[in-house]
């Protein structure tokens, strides 16, 4: 059972690495094997519309996505963790998403491509202010977006208030986040 961690943050210390590390070392204690993406690490450029996916599976943009889409192909499921910029997913995450389009298209497209549908997804987001029902309708609605994009969506974590206290200074969340990860692989094993 392979699990993938993917951190849209520019900063690899910050609280989404911490978040989705914990989350994954959950997972791994299951005995899930684990892995951890950092976006800083990599050339992941922005769709270009060019289409040229459409007709096969293979985007012609020669970076980072490449093996990401070997990797994507091969797990079970994918944690996509990505801090709150101005009310949103960060511009990391959102490049991420839009280049998913060479793998994974709505049902209702002519285009639709059915090997790709159904893969597990956690949603984590991380926001500096302390409400996490802030942006309640962005998150529901990206939660719904990416279900239209065929994604078994299992779980959506906000983590609120990361402006008064980092992420790794919160007791609390070192168990919560063990238990997230450990849940999906009891999940991906009743499967
Ligand atoms: C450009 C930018 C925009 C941000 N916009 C918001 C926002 O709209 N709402 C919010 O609650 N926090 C916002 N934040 C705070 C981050 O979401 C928060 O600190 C997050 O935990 C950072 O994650 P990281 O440490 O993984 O980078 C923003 C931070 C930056 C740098």
């Amino acid at each position: 059972m392979e699990i993938i961690g993917f951190i849209a943050s520019p900063r690899k210390e910050g609280n989404t690495a911490w978040i989705i590390n914990r989350i994954l070392e959950g997972a791994k204690e299951q005995g899930a094997k684990v892995q951890a993406v950092y976006s800083s690490d990599l050339d992941i450029r922005p769709c270009k519309g060019c289409l040229g996916c459409v007709q096969s599976d293979k985007c012609g943009i020669n970076d980072d996505m490449q093996w990401i889409y070997n990797a994507l192909k091969q797990a079970d499921a994918l944690v996509l963790g990505s801090p709150v910029y101005m009310g949103q997913m960060s511009g990391q995450a959102k490049i991420f998403t839009d280049r998913l389009f060479a793998h994974i298209v709505p049902r209702f497209s002519p285009r639709f491509k059915e090997a790709y549908a159904g893969k597990k997804l956690v949603l984590v987001f991380t926001q500096g202010n302390p409400n996490p029902d802030i942006f309640k309708e962005y998150f529901d609605y990206t939660k719904k977006m990416f279900q239209m994009l065929e994604f078994d969506v299992k779980d959506m974590q906000v983590i609120a208030g990361m402006r008064n206290e980092p992420a790794y200074e919160r007791r609390d969340l070192d168990m919560t986040l063990r238990r997230i990860g450990a849940s999906l692989v009891s999940e991906l094993f009743m499967e």
